[in-house]
Formats: structure tokens, sequence, C-alpha cells
């Protein structure tokens, strides 16, 4: 293969969230939704450019910017964007934070397909809404949506909000255009507005292409906005920029005033020479990244397959997020996480985390080299084979 994913790079003692959090020595984590590799070459390249330059001053967003994201999306997932709909942002959740700011009253009800993000919880708590769970059906191993349950929770009039997530994390599933277009009229007969998070957009498997929530219709797109960033395919989450793209001018108007408010509105200089480099020249890399999360995804199937069956695996429609019932634990999943962190320096992140509908569950995150996957899948064995006690 062209580009080389199986290199282990030590991230210790790089100010990692996901490796320098646990003090101790030897802690292999698949928590934090980040990845062990190396971005694109082309990223590296203009970000080394950059730091040569040596000067680091207030940045301006360029023309550059708007036509690499519009160039992107028209390409690679047939949604023409106009530039004039794009507000950037220092990130999807400070993007999420305004947009619910923007839009609703304290008191109001946001719409969550749980279980969900957690930082969805936090973004509207803290803009002072309350959350309205319309709960994933999970049957068969596969979540699908309570569409009627969506339509009694959007006809309360105190709901204002979807936070529609596509790709959904944590459960891995890529909404079809069929699951979208439902969803969308739910919320178009009781005037509840789409807040679409699609910043996994990028990370999707054979069969299961991504639909721009958008991009289905001008109603729907009128009655939205998105949020999207290259900082979960490209693994560039530290350089914390995003783009809502919102069509309605008087609801950018409102969502950009709430940017402002929060002071979310400046970016960075690197965050801007990684997006140009990442949508205008990454594609090839960004393919062949694909193919190696499936084929790590692959092999983690087959190892429960194998050695855990008791514990079934979702299927990965999109995302490196990898959802597992262990509810044959019995023990529950934050015991299951604590004892993975304790017994064998494995750190995971616990459904209860994912709010109503995430109990019993683990997430692990794949995106790291095979080796280090089947080092985490060793050490799960050693934890989940044993019966409960
Ligand atoms: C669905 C979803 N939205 C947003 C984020 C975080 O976005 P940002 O780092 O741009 O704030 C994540 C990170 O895992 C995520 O999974």
């Amino acid at each position: 293969m062209k580009y080389d994913f199986d290199t282990i790079i030590p991230r210790r003692g790089t100010n990692s969230y996901k490796w320098d959090t646990p003090e101790e020595e030897g802690v292999l984590p698949m928590w934090v939704a980040d990845m062990d590799f190396r971005t694109a070459p082309a990223v590296i390249e203009a970000l080394q450019r950059r730091v040569a330059h040596g000067i680091f001053g207030y940045t301006k967003v360029p023309q550059a910017y708007y036509d690499a994201v519009v160039r992107w999306f028209g390409n690679r997932h047939r949604w023409q964007v106009d530039p004039r709909w794009i507000v950037y942002t220092s990130g999807v959740v400070p993007a999420l934070s305004a947009i619910i700011k923007a839009l609703t009253v304290p008191g109001d009800r946001v719409i969550v397909q749980t279980p969900a993000y957690n930082c969805f919880y936090s973004s509207i708590r803290n803009d002072g809404c309350e959350m309205s769970a319309n709960r994933l059906v999970y049957r068969d191993n596969r979540y699908t949506v309570d569409f009627d349950d969506l339509e009694a929770k959007a006809a309360d009039p105190k709901a204002k909000l979807l936070l529609l997530c596509n790709p959904h994390n944590p459960v891995g599933r890529v909404w079809t255009p069929e699951e979208l277009r439902r969803i969308g009229d739910i919320c178009l007969r009781h005037g509840v507005f789409v807040v679409a998070d699609e910043i996994h957009c990028e990370l999707t498997y054979e069969g299961h292409d991504y639909t721009p929530f958008a991009s289905l219709s001008e109603r729907f797109l009128m009655n939205s906005a998105t949020c999207v960033s290259p900082s979960k395919a490209f693994n560039l989450a530290g350089l914390q920029i995003a783009d809502i793209v919102a069509a309605d001018e008087q609801v950018r108007r409102r969502i950009d005033r709430a940017v402002n408010i929060n002071e979310v509105c400046d970016v960075n200089p690197f965050g801007v020479a990684a997006t140009i480099a990442a949508y205008d020249e990454s594609g090839a890399w960004l393919d062949a990244l694909r193919k190696y999360l499936w084929g790590n995804y692959e092999y983690l199937r087959r190892f429960f397959e194998e050695r855990l069956p008791q514990y079934p695996v979702l299927p990965l429609e999109g995302t490196y997020l990898v959802w597992i019932d262990c509810r044959a634990t019995g023990i529950g999943s934050d015991d299951t996480a604590l004892r993975l962190q304790k017994e064998q320096k494995l750190m995971v992140n616990s459904g209860t985390l994912y709010g109503p509908g995430g109990e019993g569950f683990i997430r692990l995150n794949i995106a790291c080299p095979r080796t280090l996957l089947a080092d985490g899948l060793e050490r799960t064995v050693r934890v989940l084979e044993r019966r409960r006690d």
C-alpha cells in the first residue's frame, strides 16, 4: 500500500488527551475519538510550509478555503454548497452549542436519538434546554429509528430542534436516504429544525454511502444546519476548525451572531491550511485509510466471533468507533470498562456515557495500527471471557 497505517507512532509525551490522560505507563487507550495514524502527506506538507513562515498572527479565512469545502462536498458527496452558506468556527461542538443558542430559548426541548455522542447532552444543558430522547431501537443486532416515537417527540410544542448524528456515533449507522427522508418529513410537519452533525461523514464503508441530509430536498436544506469538519477523517481535531452550512439567511444570521457571542468565531492558521490540503489533495489517502479501517473492523469482528461469541459486535457502516453489546458480562458497562482499565490497562468508553440505551455496551476506537488493535483485543478477552463473578 502506498500509505503506511501499520507503523506504531508513539504518542505518549505529546500532550495527547487520549494517550497522556492515563498516568500509568503501559495503558492502551481505545477511547477518545482520534486516530493513531499520521494525517495525509499533503496536509503535513502544507502545515510544514505554514510553520516555516514563522509568523502566526490572527487569521483571515481565504476564498481558497471556501472553494475547497465547496469542491469537496460537490465532487465527493454530490452536494452543491453555496459558499455564502458557510460559517466557519472552532469545532463541531462549539458549532452545535452556538446553533442551539441561536435557535432556542431556555426551557425548549432538543430531540436526540439515543444512545448519542455525549457532548450533545452538555451542549443542550449549557444552553438551558432540555433533552428529549428518541431512543433508537436495538433489534436483531441492528439499530433503527423509532419513527412513531420521533413523531410524538416532535409534536411536543416545546421541541424546537433535532440533533441528528449522521453517521451515528456511537452505534455506527449511516442513515439511508429513506430514513433521512422520514426523519426530515416528521421534522417539517412539526416545525422542528434539524441540526445535522455530519463530522463522521467521510468514514463510511462499502454499501453504506453517506447522504448529506440537506442534499435530499430544498425543504430539508432550508430546515437544517449541517456541521462538518475534516477533523475526524484526517485526524486534525487538535487544529480546531469546522463549518456550519446553513442555507436559510435568517437562520444563518442568528447562528453567526451566536458564534460571535460565544467567541468561537476565530480559527487558527493551521486549521485553515490543513483543511485546504485535506479537501484539495488528500482524497486518495482517505480512501486508503477507509480500507485499512475496514480491515481493522473485520479483524475485530472475526476475533469476537471466534473468541468472544457471547458478545455481539454491531455492524460498522460508518465511523471508526465500534459498539459492542457486553450485557453477557452481567456487571454493567461501567464496571466492564473499569475492569478493562484496572486489570488490563485498556481504556474504552462505557456505554453509559452516551445516555439512554447505552447501558450494557462499550465503545472501542479501532483507528490504530492493527498490531495495537490485536493487543487491545487480547486484553479484552482476558477480562470478558471470564464468567460473571
Ligand atoms: C458526533 C460528533 N460530533 C462532534 C465531535 C467533536 O467535534 P469537535 O472536536 O470538532 O468539537 C465528535 C467527536 O468525537 C463526534 O463524534
